[in-house]
């Protein structure tokens, strides 16, 4: 049913494919945002229960706002891209499903588990996020360097969601770009048993 991707594809999702940390002066289209959520929310979670909540930073008056919870070496770069979505999760993801979709039980009066399913799938979600932006021809620049108690407090005081991490993006200026970091061999990380 399914074929493997041509090699360009493969370039494109992962092996060519750059964290960026500087930008064109180039628009991202609403519209666009729209579909790169379309094909984000089709990736797998545990009991599709789609914990990720995302907040989508594109105005000026909006990412001044998130400016002050930068880290400093993430500032500026951030201001500089033409969006950084806020990846955050519910932690009452379990109360807040799909339409039509039935209840999951199991989390009610036990905190730690629907925290740790709701960091855990909306990271998930976060890569697929990742993933869709690059399949669109939009480059990323995924962060975690900010104060999430911060962040939670300007973006999501008074809601159960919290913060996960931050993601630049738009169309990447490879200019002055680091090397590409090294990676494990297979042996090194991996085992077939
Ligand atoms: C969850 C996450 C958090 C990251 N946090 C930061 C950050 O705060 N600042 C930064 O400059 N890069 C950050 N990075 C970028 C990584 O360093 C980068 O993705 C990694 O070195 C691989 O780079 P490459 O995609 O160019 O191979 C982060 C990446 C991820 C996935």
């Amino acid at each position: 049913m399914t074929t493997r991707l041509d090699d360009a594809a493969l370039d494109q999702l992962l092996l060519q494919a750059r964290t960026h940390r500087a930008w064109q002066p180039r628009e991202v289209p609403d519209g666009l945002l729209k579909e790169l959520l379309d094909l984000m929310k089709m990736g797998p979670t545990a009991s599709n229960t789609l914990p990720a909540r995302i907040v989508f930073l594109k105005s000026s008056a909006a990412k001044q706002r998130l400016k002050p919870h930068l880290s400093e070496g993430n500032r500026e770069r951030t201001m500089k891209a033409p969006v950084c979505a806020i990846v955050g999760y519910d932690l009452k993801f379990y109360e807040h499903l799909p339409k039509g979709m039935s209840p999951v039980g199991g989390f009610d009066g036990n905190s730690d588990l629907a925290a740790t399913v709701a960091l855990r799938n909306s990271s998930l979600q976060g890569a697929y996020l990742i993933l869709a932006a690059r399949a669109l021809g939009l480059d990323a620049g995924p962060m975690s360097g900010f104060d999430n108690a911060g962040v939670d407090n300007e973006f999501f005081a008074g809601t159960d969601v919290r913060s996960n991490f931050l993601c630049n993006l738009g169309y990447g200026d490879p200019t002055g770009m680091r090397p590409r970091g090294p990676r494990f061999a297979f042996d090194e990380f991996a085992q077939i048993l």
